[in-house]
């Protein structure tokens, strides 16, 4: 039973859908109709998940089908009640989005970076299909489709599937899609915009705007020899492409595995290749979360933590050990951060608890990612990698295309594993709040260097210029990071000069930097916080500022008007996290 969805998968499976969906950037609706094909013929009623969407009509064979919307809950949208389907393997259903569809973003030119056409596109995980077309919005369940999508000359609509034809007629363009690979509907995808390409691999183009086309072919270029370490841990690459979609900087995500069709946020495009792991992350999806799913989002940590685990692999493979341990002593303290904001001992400290009646989008955190990610690295320690590696080829293969539970995988490892799991308690790891002491322990000369830095900083010595010169991004947001809760404003303002952060365009970066600077009353960064919060939508950094703009005596009073002033141009998930943030900080 999924918590966030109607689907009773006993009146049967949506197999294969057929779309046609016309776009209407005026009034920011998209006109659609599916044929759904079901994986049996289906005698009787069926359930489906839709929020905010007008279905217009339903048939089969021809006939009109009655239906109506029955139920409804705040997370989990309303229920679309199909009466009996009269043994029919095949519906047809026309629907219309509303404006405020969760799933979508319109932007106007001005949010684009040409700043001449209108840009929009869709963010399905987790529950927000639904809003878009009526589905079985489960994980648990996976289709495959086609497509064709109506759009205005001269845009280009992009999916996470297979381009087919593209006609241009009469002002609009037509463009059609096929996915092959059954997928669940949180990984449909599509955009449209002023879009150009260019080829950076055998396997792998780049979808841009013009403006920032070359620069993220630049940023990315490294993708295959990516693409060919992670085949070597997790088996052969199935998507037969992987495409990136450079999108406006309003997107909420660091990155968004659609598959064949990685969404990436323009924050990572730094003229220094410092943020790629981001797209090692993305990729790295295409076997866990895209091939091998969680069944349900209180599984989540089983696509996020496994994905995370492949990412520092592939990354050490790349750029030695070093540099990924200091990853994951970054990652560790960013999990800490979140732990702390929940509470040490609250739920979503668990790798898996009960999410009924909590929105998936509300209780995901760094949890998922980093215990989920250190409990995979005490099983790997356990068994060293001489098994652990066997172990990863063998469960891809064997659960490819399939969906798991936490608790499916305890068996799995019960199975193929029993003498690590002799000497774990799984139960500690999976099922209680916190985080284990006898958690793995990350260690790197990276990371010492950074740390002296520090204890050097906090017994009254000034950090040399010439180590922090030569340090990577990551020691340099490791050092903002650790450094005292405040330091001196002027400090802060040398701090800024010696990591190079005047000139740098890494927005991570210069995020950590402004974070530590508001914590530190450095009063005169406020217009580069504006400066930022009118420019990035990325969630991550944007609820960091305000988090800290709230919590912070002098800075206080300006976070609501902040918040009121660049709201409308983040994305409604990005809203909701804000305003949950701005909440529990009472202001
Ligand atoms: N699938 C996630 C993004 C996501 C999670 C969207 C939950 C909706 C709900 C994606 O793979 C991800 O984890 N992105 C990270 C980047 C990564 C390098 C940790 C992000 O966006 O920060
Ligand atoms: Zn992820």
């Amino acid at each position: 039973m999924d918590p966030h969805s109607y689907t009773d998968l006993k009146q049967g499976r949506i197999k294969h859908i057929s779309f046609i969906f016309s776009v209407d950037f005026s009034s920011e609706v998209v006109h659609g109709t599916g044929v759904y094909r079901f994986e049996r013929q289906i005698a009787g009623p069926m359930f489906l998940d839709v929020r905010d969407l007008e279905v217009i009509r339903i048939t089969c064979e021809g006939d009109e089908l009655t239906w109506v919307l029955d139920e409804e809950d705040e997370v989990k949208g309303e229920r679309l009640h199909i009466h009996n389907i009269p043994g029919a393997d095949e519906i047809e259903i026309s629907f219309k989005t509303s404006p405020g569809a969760s799933a979508l973003q319109w932007l106007k030119p001005a949010q684009t970076v040409g700043g001449e056409h209108p840009f929009l596109y869709s963010q399905c995980q987790s529950l927000h299909a639904r809003s878009i077309f009526p589905c079985q919005d489960s994980p648990a369940v996976r289709f495959t489709y086609d497509a064709e999508i109506i759009i205005p000359d001269p845009l280009t609509a992009v999916m996470a599937a297979a381009p087919g034809e593209l006609i241009r007629q009469d002002g609009t363009a037509r463009c059609r899609f096929s996915m092959p690979q059954p997928i669940p509907s949180y990984l449909f995808a599509f955009a449209a915009g002023n879009l150009s390409s260019q080829d950076i691999g055998p396997r792998s183009r780049i979808y841009a705007e013009p403006e920032s086309l070359e620069a993220a072919a630049w940023e990315f270029a490294q993708v295959e020899a990516m693409i060919v370490e992670a085949e070597k841990l997790y088996g052969p690459y199935v998507w037969e492409r992987f495409d990136m979609l450079l999108m406006p900087p309003a997107f909420p995500y660091g990155g968004m595995e659609n598959p064949r069709l990685t969404f990436l946020t323009p924050t990572i495009i730094t003229g220094d290749r410092s943020l790629t792991s981001v797209v090692v992350h993305e990729l790295a999806h295409s076997w866990t979360g895209n091939l091998v799913t969680n069944a349900t989002w209180e599984d989540f940590w089983l696509n996020e933590g496994w994905t995370v685990y492949a990412e520092r692999r592939i990354l050490e493979m790349l750029n030695g050990r070093e540099s990924s341990e200091l990853d994951s002593v970054i990652g560790r303290n960013n999990m800490f951060t979140d732990m702390k904001v929940f509470g040490m001992d609250a739920d979503p400290t668990c790798l898996k608890f009960s999410q009924a009646g909590k929105h998936p989008d509300a209780v995901m955190s760094r949890v998922a990612y980093e215990k989920g990610y250190s409990f995979l690295v005490a099983l790997e320690r356990l068994v060293g990698r001489e098994a652990f590696d066997p172990f990863i080829l063998r469960y891809i293969e064997e659960q490819q295309f399939q969906s798991l539970t936490t608790e499916d995988f305890i068996a799995y490892l019960n199975k193929h594993l029993p003498d690590a799991v002799k000497r774990i308690d799984l139960d500690t790891w999976i099922y209680a709040p916190g985080f284990p002491e006898d958690a793995p322990v990350f260690s790197s000369g990276l990371l010492e260097a950074v740390e002296r830095a520090v204890e050097g900083y906090s017994a009254g010595h000034l950090p040399n210029e010439q180590d922090l010169k030569r340090w990577t991004p990551a020691q340099k947001e490791l050092f903002l990071q650790l450094i005292p809760g405040t330091v001196p404003a002027a400090d802060c303002r040398m701090f800024k000069v010696l990591l190079g952060l005047e000139a740098s365009q890494n927005k991570q970066l210069l995020t950590a930097y402004l974070l530590t600077a508001i914590r530190s009353d450095c009063v005169e960064v406020i217009p580069e916080v504006e400066e930022l919060l009118a420019h990035v939508g990325r969630g991550l950094f944007v609820r960091a500022l305000f988090r800290t703009l709230a919590s912070t005596e002098w800075s206080r009073d300006q976070a609501r008007p902040l918040f009121e002033k660049f709201k409308e141009r983040y994305h409604p998930i990005v809203q909701a996290g804000v305003t949950r943030v701005l909440e529990q900080a009472g202001v």
